[in-house]
């Protein structure tokens, strides 16, 4: 466990990901991948039920809003914990449900994982992901591996990510996609 876990919550990297090692494609394009669509929704909701607080990057939280404006219901997930958003701009309109976090990655890291009360913290977006990793935050990856190849767009690392060793959990058939889980060694 990271040097900010507290007893039972992990700090895992969760996210769906092409055949080809895409998190979103050209122009952040979500339209391929949602999870609802492939992943069997027990599976889902398992772990949606293991999740205490999600800290969330400002481009992934803007993709999120805009799939919504487009195709009310395309975000829902079952998750109703608290919201950490990380972003140097203010929410216009503010969010009474988000609080904003800015600055260094390992505060903003314990203070979400303080709030998820026991469960894993769920990290999303792949810049906020790489900050963690390279500061050894991250104990677990979960992928959702989808039956796609999209040839370009967000790749699952990003620019900067040095070497990480993993350690294989498991792998699952769930509906459509695969489900791989790795620990983060240490
Ligand atoms: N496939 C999946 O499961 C999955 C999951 C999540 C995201 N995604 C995709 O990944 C893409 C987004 O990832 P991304 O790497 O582009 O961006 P991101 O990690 O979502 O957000 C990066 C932004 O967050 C803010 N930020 C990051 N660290 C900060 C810090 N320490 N302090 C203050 N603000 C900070 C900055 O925004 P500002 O400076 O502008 O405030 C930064 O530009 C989207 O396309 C999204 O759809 C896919």
């Amino acid at each position: 466990m990271s040097e900010t876990s507290n007893k039972n919550g992990k700090v895992v990297v969760n996210r769906s990901m092409s055949l080809d090692g895409f998190i979103a494609g050209p122009g952040h394009a979500m339209d391929w991948g949602p999870l609802a669509g492939f992943v069997a929704p027990g599976d889902v909701a398992e772990v949606a039920a293991a999740t205490g607080a999600m800290l969330i990057g400002r481009r992934t939280w803007e993709v999120g809003d805009k799939m919504e404006a487009e195709d009310p219901g395309s975000t829902d997930y079952p998750f109703s914990g608290p919201f950490f958003l990380l972003t140097h701009r203010p929410l216009e309109p503010p969010d009474p449900d988000v609080t904003i976090l800015s600055g260094d990655i390992g505060e903003a890291v314990a203070t979400a994982l303080d709030a998820a009360g026991g469960k894993n913290l769920e990290i999303l977006g792949a810049d906020v992901a790489g900050q963690c990793l390279g500061r050894g935050l991250v104990d677990e990856i979960l992928v959702y591996v989808l039956p796609v190849l999209l040839g370009d767009g967000i790749p699952f690392s990003s620019p900067g990510l040095t070497r990480v060793d993993l350690e294989p959990i498991s792998s699952a058939r769930s509906g459509g996609a695969t489900i791989l889980r790795f620990g983060v060694r240490k």
